[in-house]
């Protein structure tokens, strides 16, 4: 068998745990999984996750781990300057790859600045999991609050009976040999392979993660600031549409400014895709209603921050991101 490639999977929430399942389909991973407020439940739950298997090296911090040649970054994309420093003891400037599935953008940058040497895969999930049906008659992946549709085909076999939609790309990186970035990015597309999820490797990933972001940065925001789904939203006035278009516009712009050619038909996109859609809240509203803090950065605050450096008004993104602030410092005051 060709060598063991070690995988620490940091958060362990509904993309860790997914993806911690369909990595441990590779006989090659050894895994190993950092969980934090779950970790109890995580540890009498594991025989969910394979009845004969132990799937992973559970642990509670990176400290308690060697090297990796793959780091995945599932966690929620809060207090992300911190994260490079807490994985520092599973990293090798030489060998570890740092993958990112978070929602945002600018996601990188703190990873970039700690590990200069180090390939960093960039990665958009494409749809919400909690979106999809649950079949009663299936078994089920549980870890903590998150469930996942998977089937039991024999004892000791689950498999998934939906997959995620994951985009994969390299973040640039001038000190790294593109050959070796290559090799690293397309080992890691055959573990996914062999998990049988769904992905596509995408030459522009920066363009997919801004595209996304413009959908998030309307709908995240405006549903956890009025509390209400999508549809009620667009149906409160209307102002309403026109409003959310101004939003979208302004990302946008401010990809554009950043040397990512978005269209302006992706607002046509996006508003045909929500209107056919049921209403829906979002992630950010989740977790405001579940006194948790907020992917604010991630999805406002870096397209703010660079709309500033290069001169651009963005009066509606500011003011949703001022707002969202405020109530996320109310939620983290109250933890
Ligand atoms: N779920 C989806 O379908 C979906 C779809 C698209 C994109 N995403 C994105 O995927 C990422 C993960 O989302 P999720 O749905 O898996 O979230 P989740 O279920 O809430 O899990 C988040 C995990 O991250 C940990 N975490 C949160 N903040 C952290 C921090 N500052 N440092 C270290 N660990 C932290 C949490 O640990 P504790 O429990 O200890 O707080 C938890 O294990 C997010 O960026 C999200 O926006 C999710």
């Amino acid at each position: 068998m060709s060598h063991p490639i070690d995988v620490m999977i940091y958060g362990l929430g509904a993309i860790g745990s997914f993806y911690a399942f369909i990595l441990n389909r590779s006989e090659r991973v050894r895994l190993t999984v950092v969980a934090r407020s779950n970790y109890d439940a995580v540890c009498q739950n594991v025989r969910l996750f394979s009845p004969l298997r132990l799937f992973a090296n559970l642990v509670k911090s990176p400290d308690e781990a060697s090297t990796m040649d793959y780091i995945i970054c599932a966690n929620k994309a809060i207090d992300q300057h911190r994260v490079p420093a807490v994985l520092k003891p599973a990293v090798d400037p030489d060998r570890t790859s740092i993958v990112i599935i978070q929602n945002g953008v600018g996601n990188e940058e703190v990873f970039r600045e700690q590990y200069p040497r180090n390939l960093i895969i960039t990665c958009v999930l494409k749809d919400r999991m909690d979106r999809w049906q649950v079949d009663e008659k299936t078994d089920y992946l549980l870890i903590c609050q998150t469930w996942v549709g998977a089937t039991q085909t024999r004892p000791g076999v689950v498999n998934h009976t939906k997959s995620e939609n994951l985009q994969i790309g390299t973040f640039p990186n001038p000190h790294l040999d593109q050959t070796i970035a290559t090799k690293r990015l397309n080992e890691f597309a055959a573990l996914l392979e062999h998990g049988k999820t769904r992905f596509q490797i995408c030459d522009d990933i920066q363009q997919k993660r801004w595209e996304k972001v413009v959908w998030n940065a309307a709908w995240n925001s405006l549903t956890t600031l009025t509390m209400v789904d999508t549809q009620t939203w667009l149906h409160s006035s209307p102002d309403a549409e026109p409003f959310t278009r101004k939003l979208m516009f302004e990302v946008i712009t401010i990809a554009r400014a950043c040397g990512v050619p978005l269209g302006d038909d992706l607002i046509d996109q996006q508003m045909a895709k929500i209107k056919a859609m049921p209403g829906i809240g979002s992630s950010m509203q989740v977790d405001r209603k579940n006194g948790r803090p907020m992917e604010i950065d991630a999805i406002l605050g870096f397209p703010l921050q660079k709309a500033k450096e290069h001169g651009i008004l963005a009066p509606y993104l500011e003011s949703l991101c001022v707002l969202l602030r405020a109530i996320d410092q109310k939620l983290r005051a109250a933890l």
